[in-house]
């Protein structure tokens, strides 16, 4: 084991199910330290990756080093290391929180000396401590997450994998969900996390891989990513009839040079920072051409510009009735290989 290691270096993993390729050929050097988000659809390869990280599932090829060591030469080791919250909750309901923790406790050889007093300390940061002898099957989605979260650190693991620790919660414990993650991560816990939500993957993350088809499409910081799309602002037009989109791209192009982007009724072009004054210029030539428009605004690039840059899809394309905001939820739905 080394200090410089990167906490988990991936080079072209690849797992199969039969013929179809789950996961193709994807390289990730994750640091040790950070905040690492895997952002992706239904279907990308999210869980797929994480579980051959943790070793759950071999790979058809490739090689995974966690902290420089391999899983397959220094498996106890390795295992260790790893903290796992997974997709699905799999509190045991008919169990009190406490004894839920201390099933893990044993399950993870914490020494006996330290079991109570990690408990404990699980529960306080779980903010269960009034309903630790309550049955866990009668606790609110929310809690049942925290209840999952402080579960994975009972081993005190330096290396916490959350394979979609918010999907499903209401706007408030997804909040407190991201404080408990990022006080984790200031007391040194690396953390990769897996997430379908933009917003997400752009207030918790330190750096983000963008997967789709099992394949990475792009990583980079947040700001890095929204690179991509381009310096300036995103100009998004509504065209008040969709058929009449194509020439008002064509038309963003012929008088000012922008190449659009059309989606259904939605032109979307970056303007530099220093042509934005040419908002009015442009709402004036769409007026005389009599091609009216719905909606007119402007704002930075967002990752859900990246996502459409990068995959030439977008949310608008899904309807989402999840509890999240639509906006931060481009992905639901997308994939359409469940
Ligand atoms: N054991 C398996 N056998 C066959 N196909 C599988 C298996 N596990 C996963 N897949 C397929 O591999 C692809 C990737 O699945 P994976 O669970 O990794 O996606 P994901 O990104 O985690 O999606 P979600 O957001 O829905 O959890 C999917 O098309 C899935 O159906
Ligand atoms: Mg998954």
């Amino acid at each position: 084991m080394s200090d410089h290691a990167a906490a988990v270096e991936i080079t072209r993993l690849v797992k199969k199910f039969g013929d179809f390729t789950a996961v193709g050929g994807i390289n990730l050097s994750i640091k040790q330290g950070e905040i690492f988000g895997i952002l992706g659809p239904n279907g990308a390869g999210k869980t797929t990756t994480i579980n051959m990280i943790l070793g759950l599932l071999t790979p058809t090829s490739g090689t995974i080093l966690i902290n420089g060591m391999e899983m397959r030469r220094h498996g106890a080791n390795v295992k260790s290391l790893l903290g796992l919250m997974t997709q699905e909750t799999v509190v045991e309901g008919d169990l009190t929180a406490r004894q839920n923790l201390r099933i893990f406790a044993d399950l993870y050889h914490v020494p006996k000396d330290e079991v109570d007093s990690r408990i404990e300390l699980a529960l306080q940061e779980a903010d269960l401590v009034d309903f630790a002898d309550k049955q866990a099957g009668t606790f609110s989605g929310g809690m049942q997450r925290r209840l999952e979260l402080v579960k994975s650190m009972i081993q005190q693991p330096k290396i916490l994998v959350l394979d979609e620790p918010t999907t499903g919660l209401d706007v408030q414990n997804r909040s407190g969900m991201w404080t408990r993650i990022k006080e984790l991560n200031r007391n040194g816990v690396t953390v990769i996390l897996t997430t379908q939500y933009l917003e997400e993957a752009d207030v918790l993350c330190d750096r983000i891989a963008i997967i789709d088809h099992g394949s990475i499409k792009a990583i980079g910081t947040p700001t890095e990513l929204k690179r991509i799309v381009g310096k300036g602002r995103i100009l998004e037009l509504i065209a008040e009839d969709p058929a009449k989109a194509p020439a008002i791209a064509a038309l963003l192009k012929s008088h000012f040079r922008l190449a659009a982007e059309v989606k259904g009724d939605r032109i979307t072009t970056v303007i530099e920072e220093n042509r934005i004054d040419i908002l009015t210029s442009i709402t004036g030539a769409l007026d005389r051409k009599k091609l009216d428009v719905a909606s007119v605004s402007l704002h930075l690039p967002t990752l859900d510009d990246v996502f459409i840059k990068l995959t030439g899809a977008g949310m608008r394309d899904t309807a989402s009735n999840d509890a999240v905001s639509a906006r931060s939820n481009i992905f639901r739905g997308m994939s359409g290989r469940r």
